[in-house]
């Protein structure tokens, strides 16, 4: 039994991959999985120690606040003064359960029924979702390598832009790793401004970065006074995607709107959970940052020596911890990767997957132990860019 909005959503695409992975693994051979971005590190000691120490306070085993532990927003406070110099105050600020849980709902509380959200192509697959849930119809805007993975908005076509109510960017990107300047985001901000759209920045990787500080879009929108809510998560930045949490900093009718729809819906994230990322924020930030970083940049560093002896075509990442690959000699993504893994075992990401705009790459992440990476940079050598 499925609702029409579940039944209008893309079908799973990597059915066919696995299935060949499973194969792969019953024919007694050890697949090196880069296929997913979920970090194997495990959650840093001071995070596991402050956790603990909360879980003996009484009052954190209550309801949470709805717009978050004020611990936290004080430490969300903190951390946009130090590393962007602007101090949102507490209606500018919202904790969620992790950057999908905001994605996922922000359209029920901002968008109607029969207007539009623009989405990027390729992207994570759940700004299409969200807007489906909404009875909106996702838009797609392609990125394109030529123009450094950001939309072309005098592509969209006027009668999308003019129905139009939320454009979503997604900068540092997944997939295509691309990161994005201040001049492409103060134009995403006069575009909006222009067409009374709710610009949106998913950062979840925003700390993932190989090239110090990435721009933030709060401190120009914020600026500009043009509606606006950008997402943050400390899933990827501390390698704790199952804790669920993250926050979002906006407008305050915006976060205002999304916090009275989570009120409806959920009852925020468990206190001791936010009280452990407070104390990320508030002073083991550089040490446990610098820690993670040190890891992905020797991981992202031998996998780029390895593709580049191979001959494959790509960017090294400057954030991220995702390699976005063209398919050598072009082609399906799908094929590719599909041969891919009966050849050597390493599970990749067909870029279809992500849009069709996707087609033509695929997507490695760095997100599995050292030496899976080395394993599968040496095959990845061996093998060399020439079409499967
Ligand atoms: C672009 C992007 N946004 C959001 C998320 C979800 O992150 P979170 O764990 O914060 O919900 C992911 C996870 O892979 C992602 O790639």
């Amino acid at each position: 039994m499925q609702s029409d909005r579940l039944k209008r959503l893309p079908p799973y695409l990597f059915v066919e991959i696995d299935r060949k992975k499973g194969e792969y693994i019953r024919s007694g051979g050890q697949v090196l999985d880069l296929g997913i971005g979920d970090p194997d590190l495990g959650a840093p000691p001071e995070l596991i120690s402050t956790l603990r120490d909360s879980l003996d306070r009484i009052e954190y085993h209550r309801y949470p606040p709805d717009r978050g532990l004020p611990r936290l927003v004080e430490a969300i406070r903190g951390w946009a003064e130090r590393s962007h110099g602007v101090s949102p105050g507490s209606d500018e600020i919202l904790v969620t359960i992790g950057s999908k849980e905001a994605i996922g709902h922000l359209p029920l509380a901002v968008v109607n029924p029969g207007e539009a959200v623009l989405v990027p192509d390729p992207g994570y697959p759940v700004y299409n979702s969200s807007a489906v849930f909404a009875g909106a119809d996702p838009v797609r805007m392609a990125l394109l390598a030529e123009k450094g993975f950001f939309p072309r908005f005098e592509d969209i076509p006027p009668r999308d832009m003019e129905r139009a109510r939320l454009v979503y960017l997604n900068y540092p990107n997944n997939p295509t790793a691309a990161t994005v300047e201040k001049k492409q985001f103060e134009h995403a901000i006069e575009v909006c401004a222009e067409n009374a759209l709710l610009l949106v920045n998913d950062a979840a990787y925003s700390e993932i970065s190989y090239a110090g500080r990435q721009q933030a879009l709060f401190p120009l929108a914020r600026e500009a006074g043009t509606d606006y809510i950008e997402l943050f998560s400390f899933s990827k930045t501390f390698s704790i995607t199952g804790w669920r949490v993250g926050f979002a900093i906006g407008t305050p009718e915006v976060i205002s709107a999304l916090a009275r729809l989570k009120s409806n819906l959920d009852s925020g994230v468990f206190s001791a959970i936010q009280a452990a990322a407070a104390s990320a924020l508030e002073k083991d930030y550089d040490a446990i940052t610098g820690r993670i970083m040190g890891i992905f940049r020797k991981r992202r560093d031998s996998l780029a020596e390895s593709l580049e002896k191979g001959g494959f075509r790509f960017k090294v990442p400057e954030a991220t911890f995702y390699f976005w690959i063209e398919v050598p000699g072009g082609g399906s993504s799908m094929e590719y990767c599909g041969r891919l893994l009966e050849e050597t075992g390493i599970v990749a990401t067909p870029g279809v997957g992500f849009g069709s705009h996707g087609e033509g790459y695929f997507r490695l992440s760095i997100t599995a132990p050292g030496d899976t990476i080395l394993e599968a940079g040496r095959r990845l050598e061996k093998l060399g860019a020439s079409p499967l």
